[in-house]
């Protein structure tokens, strides 16, 4: 439906149907949360809602960006191309820019947007766009970057062009992820593992609360807490917190604040790590355990929660989830928890209920299925 509607409104722009359409997944991080730009572990898993271009190449050289989803059209030039420039379309030309940077030839083009992974929602709208537009440029370009790089220069269009301070997450997931499995990433060797994430067959669901709370302030909240855990490294003499392995004594080295964000980001870690031994293992009540614990260390110790999520946490646990957290970057956004799948509905309308008795507005939930990364679909 999203391809169909991609390539009708490339139609609609160009008069011509498009060379191909590509894919870019929005993602849920399982278990991993802040740990990448400290050089540590991520798990997540690609889901089936995408950003979606439909693209052509130009022979003059400039790039027409429309977003069928905003309405709106914009064309550019290789002088257009500036960090920093506001707006949507600074996901796609932050994609052209990062690859020009890097020494690849780029082509004009046309590309044509429509994503159905919900807006601020913590589940990677905008490396979707990223990747979507990576790929396809990749295709029409005939590049040969391997799928790291790729999910690097895409990072590299979020930091330096949009100019979020982000890590690897996001663009690794888009990238990389295989269907029903999750992507163990290790962000400081850049080594991968697909791990199988087949929770169905355990009778198992992930049900994904979007709260539907979107925190204005998160860019300011995410540089703040990225600076608590570069001053702690200065504080303790290591380039990475990844690096810290004597946690009591790391922590009665430092000031109260960093004590408590350095701690989120070990334990953190480590949680993803005994994840991996959970999934191999089959131990499904030890990875919501794991979970579990994940949401508690990121709202007591790196206070990046808030009353809707903590919310859907507690009412999920005492309605029989077997774990829950937040996913994403925080202050808002999605939680995820790990149900049996006769439990869904009765979870459902707790939280339902539970966001209504407490003036909260409805959320929205679906369940998640493990999908393919970042890829050509025509
Ligand atoms: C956002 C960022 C990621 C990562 C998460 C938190 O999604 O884009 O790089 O830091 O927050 O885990």
């Amino acid at each position: 439906m999203l391809t169909q509607q991609a390539i009708d409104a490339f139609a609609g722009l160009t008069g011509a149907a498009p060379e191909g359409v590509w894919a870019g997944p929005g993602r849920i991080n399982l278990i991993g949360e802040h740990t990448d730009y400290n050089d540590g572990y991520v798990l997540p898993f690609a889901l089936p809602q995408a950003a979606c271009v439909a693209a052509s190449r130009r022979t003059d050289g400039r790039w027409r960006l429309r977003s069928v989803d905003l309405d709106e059209t914009v064309e550019l030039g290789a002088d257009d191309l500036v960090p920093g420039t506001p707006g949507w379309h600074s996901y796609l030309a932050g994609v052209v820019w990062a690859l020009r940077q890097a020494g690849h030839r780029v082509d004009g083009a046309d590309l044509v947007l429509t994503s159905d992974v919900p807006l601020g929602a913590g589940l990677s709208s905008s490396a979707a766009i990223e990747c979507a537009t990576l790929t396809a440029l990749v295709d029409l370009n005939d590049l040969q970057i391997a799928p790291i790089d790729r999910a690097k220069l895409a990072r590299v269009a979020e930091n330096a062009y949009v100019g979020a301070p982000t890590g690897l997450l996001d663009q690794a997931a888009s990238t990389l992820c295989k269907a029903d499995h999750a992507l163990f990433l290790d962000c400081r060797t850049l080594e991968t593992e697909q791990v199988p994430l087949a929770v169905t067959d355990a009778g198992l669901e992930i049900l994904v609360v979007d709260t539907r709370t979107r925190h204005s302030h998160v860019d300011g909240e995410y540089a703040a807490r990225r600076a608590s855990c570069e001053n702690a490294c200065q504080l303790l003499g290591v380039p990475a917190l990844r690096d810290v392995t004597d946690l009591d004594s790391a922590l009665a080295r430092l000031p109260e604040l960093e004590a408590r964000r350095v701690r989120h980001v070990v334990t953190e870690n480590q949680r993803v790590l005994d994840s991996m031994t959970a999934l191999a293992a089959g131990d499904y009540p030890e990875l919501g355990r794991l979970m579990t614990a994940s949401h508690a260390s990121m709202r007591d110790d790196y206070e990046i929660t808030e009353t809707s999520v903590d919310l859907a946490v507690e009412t999920a646990l005492d309605s029989g989830a077997l774990g829950a957290r937040m996913t994403g970057g925080g202050f808002g956004g999605c939680v995820l928890a790990l149900v049996r799948a006769d439990r869904v509905d009765g979870i459902v309308t707790a939280v339902r209920e539970a966001f209504a008795s407490a003036g909260l507005g409805e959320p929205v939930t679906f369940l998640a299925r493990p999908s393919a990364g970042a890829r050509r679909l025509v």
